[in-house]
This record gives structure tokens, sequence and C-alpha cells, in this order.
């Protein structure tokens, strides 16, 4: 017998610390939450992902009155990109959120569902998703998905016998 484990490795920057190659993710990640459809949760995620091709994409949290028909920010920018950009990897993806017409102070980490769709992208392309999530006190980075989600289910899974 014997114990293993699983270590999660992450920066933390305070906002005068904040790396200028983060910035503009960030602000694009702050600007989407202002278009986010969330009248339900009044919680308002905003997600950009810098491509490797140097394009940005935003997306947000679009929810519904069968609340489990919406959608998260990062699922709907992710899904957004890998439809219209099917051969180009994702680098980064920075995540904030808003509510109470403010930004939170402490960053959000994606959901369970969210990081299994980043998962299977970062497996999909064989490159790194880093993860930038803001918050007004302090951000934290991850330099890739697998860290949120060490022991997952994926595609090699499904092969074993
Ligand atoms: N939400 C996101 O968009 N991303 C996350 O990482 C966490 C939660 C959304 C889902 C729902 O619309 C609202 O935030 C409250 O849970």
């Amino acid at each position: 017998m014997r114990k293993l484990t699983y270590e999660t490795v992450f920066t933390e920057y305070l906002p005068d610390e904040i790396p200028a190659e983060y910035v503009e993710l960030i602000e694009e990640a702050k600007r989407q939450t202002q278009k986010a459809y969330a009248i339900y949760s009044n919680f308002q995620v905003g997600a950009a992902l810098l491509l490797e091709n140097g394009k940005i994409i935003g997306g947000n949290n679009q929810e519904n009155a069968a609340s489990p028909s919406g959608i998260c920010a990062e699922r709907t920018a992710v899904f957004y990109a890998n439809s219209q950009y099917p051969d180009v990897p994702i680098k980064a993806i920075a995540i904030a959120a808003y509510t109470n017409s403010d930004f939170i102070s402490s960053p959000i980490s994606p959901c369970g569902s969210c990081r299994q769709v980043l998962l299977e992208t970062e497996n999909r392309y064989g490159k790194d998703i880093q993860l930038i999530l803001y918050g007004k006190k302090r951000i934290y980075v991850l330099n890739k998905v697998r860290q949120l989600l060490p022991f997952s289910f994926d595609g090699n899974s499904l092969e074993r016998k």
C-alpha cells in the first residue's frame, strides 16, 4: 500500500504586482462581465481567452429561468473559440466576476463542468492553458488546467480495459 498525492501550484499577485502581460486579458474579462445575462444570480462572470494566433475571445455567463439550461462564462468562451477556430490552441484564460456593483475581492475558480471542458481543450491541442483568476485584492495564476483537475476522467480513460 502507498499513499499518493497531487500538488496544486499557483502564484498569487497583489494588485500592484500584476505582470504587464496579463493586464489586457484581465481587462477584457472584466469588460465581459458587463455583458453577462445573470438576472437570476446577479453574479456576472466574464472570461477572456488568448488564442495562439493572438486573437482574444470573450464570453460571459448566460442564465435561464430553467437554470440547467444556462451556461458559465468559461464554457461560453471556450466553445465559441473551439467552434470558430478549431485548429488554434488556447494559451490563456482570464476570469473575473462582478456582483453588487463591484468586482469580487478574491478570485473565483472555474466550476467542475468548466474544468472538465477546459481540460479536454488543453489535452486536445496538447498545449497548457494558463489560468488567470482575477480578484480586486489578489490575482491567482495557474500554469495549466491539469492543476485544477488532476484526478480527471479524460479520453485516455475510455481506452482502459
Ligand atoms: N458562473 C460562471 O459563469 N463561471 C464560474 O466559474 C462560476 C459560476 C456563473 C454560473 C451562474 O450563472 C452564476 O455564475 C452563479 O453561479
